[in-house]
């Protein structure tokens, strides 16, 4: 995708231009916008929460420790602009890293975005997966010359960008590669030795590798860029799902000390980040122990439940199984369903899934996303309505 920054010069101070492209979403019927459409299915208590790849399994610990921030009145005082720095070193410690720095950002998405921003010009072209976590991309057309989308959605691939594929892809223009492992929305993760070999071309060709990690504590298996390319890589962490936090959006990027400071120097959010995330996010850090072993074990027996009966059903198949993430993808274009369709009948079943599109522009059509750190209760209900779903749409 092209960037087009040039048309934002044509507008007036009445009518002024988009600075930016950005999908715009056409809201259901009944709606004037998908945020209001959104603000509805959040306000249904009875919601079951497939949509968002969030996680409902925590216990107090965490709800705690920012209720009590919040009764004590911290909130009152600015924190420190740069965090605390207990937080900074814990996120470091969960991390294994030495000698590395921390920017604390409002969730990964600020991060995302200072990066993307601080660190490509128009000269740039940055390489990614479709499908993949689309934020990203937007933000780098944003600042680089061109996004690379990378298909990927095939078995011989594996179903993720493979070292392979992005040295047909890249070229001398090329300033980042964007790993997400893993990969939202199907759940595909990296070997050792893929990790290894991401590593030696971002070293070789001295590019930046974008090593987004926000899901790595569901996966069996992880290996951090980082630890094989240090001086390239920007770890991107996020307390929205293993932790749980979504909604009071705390997150990290994390590392040299030299690209942190120049990310520090783009920094919008210079008064600092929500001091009662952080104490939140404190506490989960400090007791992941106790409770991270039960949340990936719930989670991972969700989805061989889901398996179950998504095998059961002609037309339908799991094309990541298992998968190393909280959600995956159900492929649904041999029975002819659209995405959007199944997500409407699910809806009015109190069940919020995600058709393909949120992260597909190319095989969008093809699947439709549900996560399910939930509660296994929900899972069954999900379960039992899925193959009358299909049954009632099926083409
Ligand atoms: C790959 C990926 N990165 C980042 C984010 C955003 O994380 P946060 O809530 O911390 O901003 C998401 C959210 O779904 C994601 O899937």
């Amino acid at each position: 995708m092209k960037n087009n920054l040039s048309s934002y010069e044509e507008g007036n101070i009445k009518h002024p231009k988009k600075k930016f492209e950005k999908v715009v979403r056409v809201p259901p019927e009944g709606y004037e916008s998908s945020n209001d459409f959104f603000e509805d299915v959040f306000m249904d208590k009875d919601m079951i929460w497939m949509g968002q790849n969030t996680n409902h399994l925590h216990g107090d610990i965490i709800a705690d420790a920012m209720a009590s921030c919040a009764k004590a009145k911290e909130y009152c005082k600015y924190p420190p602009p740069e965090g605390f720095s207990e937080l900074k070193q814990l996120i470091l410690d969960d991390l294994g890293f030495k000698n590395s720095d921390v920017l604390l950002t409002a969730g990964a998405t600020e991060s995302l975005y200072l990066c993307m921003q601080a660190l490509l010009g128009p000269q740039d072209n940055v390489v990614m997966s479709d499908p993949g976590y689309l934020i990203i991309g937007n933000f780098a057309n944003r600042f680089a010359g061109e996004v690379r989308y990378v298909p990927v959605y095939n078995e011989e691939c594996g179903y993720k960008l493979t070292p392979e594929l992005l040295r047909e892809n890249m070229d001398e223009n090329t300033k980042m590669v964007v790993l997400i492992d893993p990969l939202n929305p199907l759940g595909s993760g990296y070997t050792e030795e893929e990790i290894k070999e991401f590593a030696e071309i971002a070293i070789e060709n001295d590019i930046y590798l974008l090593d987004d990690v926000t899901y790595k504590d569901f996966a069996r298996n992880h290996y951090l860029a980082a630890d094989y390319a240090p001086e390239q890589t920007l770890t991107i962490y996020s307390f929205s799902k293993i932790f749980g936090m979504a909604g009071v959006r705390i997150g990290a990027v994390v590392s040299t000390s030299d690209i942190i400071d120049v990310l520090k120097n783009a920094v919008v959010n210079d008064l600092g980040v929500n001091i009662i995330a952080q104490y939140g996010a404190i506490a989960g850090l400090k007791s992941k122990s106790e409770w991270e072993d039960k949340i990936k074990s719930i989670t991972f027996n969700n989805q061989k439940l889901i398996k179950e009966v998504v095998d059961e059903i002609d037309g339908v198949f799991l094309p990541v199984y298992p998968s190393e993430a909280n959600m995956m993808a159900i492929d649904l274009s041999g029975a002819g369903i659209s995405p959007k369709d199944m997500s409407n009948y699910l809806l009015k079943r109190k069940i919020f899934t995600r058709e393909g599109e949120y992260t597909s522009n190319l095989f969008g059509d093809n699947y439709l996303r549900i996560s399910y750190s939930i509660p296994e209760e929900q899972i069954k209900v999900f379960c039992e309505e899925f193959p009358k779903a299909v049954e009632a749409l099926r083409k």
